[in-house]
């Protein structure tokens, strides 16, 4: 067999597994469902549900994903050959693939408007949420920048571990924490950006409910990229001395920094002009901040130019680093199952998530009376992978590390063979034994009866 790739340095893991975490889910969702969930207190539930349950379920994942050195799938059956727990990759795989391909078509958005923004036409529309609907539901563009970004996501993918995904990581993610900070401190500047931190920082409780707090739950897995295999799959190719309880504080650290900082540029923002409701559906970025953008900087065209700009070149930075992780990790299983040669494996997934893109793309347009339950093809996508499955599957994979995989080698890969983080261990076993499982199972069971 080949010998398997694996990352070259820490910092090019760490980059990428961030990478990953750091998307839409951060900038685009998470500011969306803050909105909605009453904003202060539902940070707080956020920060409680990723240092409880994220991080725990994010080193599970890794130690599955560093013991085997295989995609999700292998890896489920090497470990526990002919249960019932392959079901487990299978899901996380086929799942990673679906929230690929409705991912693409947001992104396919995001840089619609990083060009409309560059070449100056974003600036002074008449009314931007026609704008949005008008090109949402067009019949071509959007499934013209739906297969777009996908071209580029392939061309990493395509390049393996580390010349792809790790070289664009370095460069990707320290543009984009450069153009975070900038934003930031644009966003303090605005007039009146005061009631925007007070939304942020005054937490009213009355707000919370048991949905509220499933949909916290449901974010994090989100935003830090949990249970579909994806942080499983990089945890394949760390390298025997990469410590992994150290790798998952800091990659959870980065996802919610970029997060909180999010929040912090838009809600000012966006409170400087009252006139914007602080919850407006996922049209906040691409209907409500260009209006904002509009408002705030009318009168300096340059300045309005480059903050939006740069806004949607982060978005797309983001989106690009998380695409590839959920690429890679169904090509990895397509290319080791089926024993392809890299390329060709990545051309596969490419094409047929870009055709299953291409119909998510159109149900915002042509196809938008075709409907299951009530919701859109995307929608459903959306709500199904993130309400239902993430949290199931968090809740496996915890099972299955605490349960079923050997304590002996679940204690020598978390403490790298007794070298690290020996004393968390115990608090580790506790949490994904008992904690994990039970807290979601219960959150679940409330918030959809
Ligand atoms: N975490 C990414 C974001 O915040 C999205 C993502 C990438 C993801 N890989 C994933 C979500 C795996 C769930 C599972 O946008």
């Amino acid at each position: 067999m080949e010998s398997r790739e694996q990352f070259s340095s820490k910092l090019g893991l760490v980059l990428a597994a961030a990478g990953s975490a750091v998307g839409l889910g951060n900038v685009w969702r998470f500011p969306t469902e803050v909105g909605s969930g009453g904003g202060a207190a539902f940070i707080l539930v956020y920060l409680l549900c990723v240092a409880l349950v994220g991080v725990p379920v994010m080193i599970s994942e890794f130690i599955i994903g560093r013991h085997t050195h295989a995609n999700a799938i292998t890896a489920f059956s090497r470990l526990a050959p002919g249960r019932l727990w392959r079901l487990e990759g299978v899901a996380s795989v086929f799942v990673a693939f679906i929230i690929l391909s409705y991912y693409i078509v947001v992104s396919g958005w995001t840089l619609f408007y990083l060009v409309q923004s560059a070449v100056g036409r974003l600036a002074g529309q008449e009314d931007y949420v026609r704008m949005h609907t008008d090109f949402a539901s067009h019949p071509w563009y959007p499934v013209f920048c739906t297969v777009a970004f996908m071209c580029l996501v392939h061309v990493i993918v395509a390049r393996g571990i580390q010349s792809g995904i790790e070289r664009f990581s370095k460069v990707l993610m320290p543009m984009l924490l450069l153009i975070i900070s900038i934003l930031v401190i644009c966003s303090f500047s605005m007039p009146g950006a005061s009631q925007g931190w007070r939304f942020l920082l005054h937490p009213d409780f009355s707000t919370l409910d048991t949905h509220v707090v499933l949909s916290a739950v449901g974010q994090a897995f989100y935003s830090l990229s949990l249970a579909m295999g994806c942080l499983c799959t990089y945890a394949s190719y760390f390298t025997s001395d990469t410590r992994l309880v150290k790798t998952a504080f800091s990659v959870s650290l980065l996802d919610t920094l970029v997060a909180v900082l999010s929040v912090f540029i838009i809600f000012p923002a966006v409170f400087s002009l009252s006139a914007v409701e602080a919850d407006s559906g996922p049209g906040l970025v691409f209907v409500t901040l260009p209006g904002v953008f509009d408002m705030a900087f009318g009168h300096l065209p340059l300045l309005e130019y480059l903050f939006s700009t740069l806004f949607y070149l982060l978005l797309s930075l983001a989106a690009l680093t998380s695409a590839i992780s959920l690429h890679e990790s169904v090509t990895a299983y397509v290319l080791e199952a089926f024993r392809l040669p890299r390329r060709v494996a990545t051309l596969l997934v490419t094409v047929s998530a870009s055709l299953l893109g291409v119909g998510c793309t159109l149900s915002f347009g042509p196809m938008k009376s075709f409907t299951l339950f009530g919701k859109t093809l995307f929608e459903l996508f959306d709500s199904v992978s993130s309400l239902v499955i993430m949290p199931l599957g968090g809740i496996v994979f915890c099972l299955f590390v605490g349960w079923v995989m050997e304590r002996r080698v679940v204690f020598a890969e978390f403490t790298n063979g007794g070298r690290h983080a020996v004393r968390l261990f115990r608090i580790f076993l506790f949490l994904i034994r008992y904690v994990v499982p039970v807290a979601i199972g219960l959150i679940f069971i409330n918030g959809i009866v």
